[in-house]
């Protein structure tokens, strides 16, 4: 009997310690902010006297940065890879994660209320 009771809390006290380290885990690109993702995903190509140009949010204005998204950044990045990850930028990035990069780039665009370089 005691016995039970022992091992029945030893089982809750496990249980709780799981289900709370999973809660604990980043829930992966939920958490990824825009500007984590342009470092990761952009400026590896468009760092400064980068051969593609460099490009930083305060680069373009808002529209522009719109204008490149909507109607571009297919078109110009079809056929770009990424080393690091041997794929396809296109196939890696996924739509919510391109939605947060722009979002980004005109919240910071050269015409934005907060103009960043993402330099730091
Ligand atoms: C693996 C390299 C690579 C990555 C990663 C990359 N680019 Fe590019 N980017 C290029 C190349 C190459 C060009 C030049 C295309 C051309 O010559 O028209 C370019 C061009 C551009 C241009 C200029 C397009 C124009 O108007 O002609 C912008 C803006 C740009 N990239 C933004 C981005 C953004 C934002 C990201 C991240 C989502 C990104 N790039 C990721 C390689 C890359």
């Amino acid at each position: 009997m005691r016995f039970t009771k022992l091992f029945t809390i030893v089982i809750w006290i496990g249980f709780i310690a799981a289900t709370s380290a999973i809660r604990g885990i980043p829930t992966g690109a939920a958490d990824e902010s825009g500007k984590d993702l342009y470092k990761i995903d952009c400026k590896v190509c468009h760092a400064k006297d980068s051969p593609h140009g460099e490009y930083t949010p305060m680069s373009l204005t808002q529209d522009q940065w719109r204008t490149f998204f909507d109607k571009k950044f297919e078109k110009t990045h079809k056929e770009v890879v990424l080393d690091e990850q041997k794929k396809k930028l296109l196939e890696f990035l996924s739509p919510d994660q391109i939605k947060k990069i722009k979002k980004f780039c005109v919240d910071h665009a050269a015409d934005s209320e907060q103009p960043q370089t993402c330099s730091e």
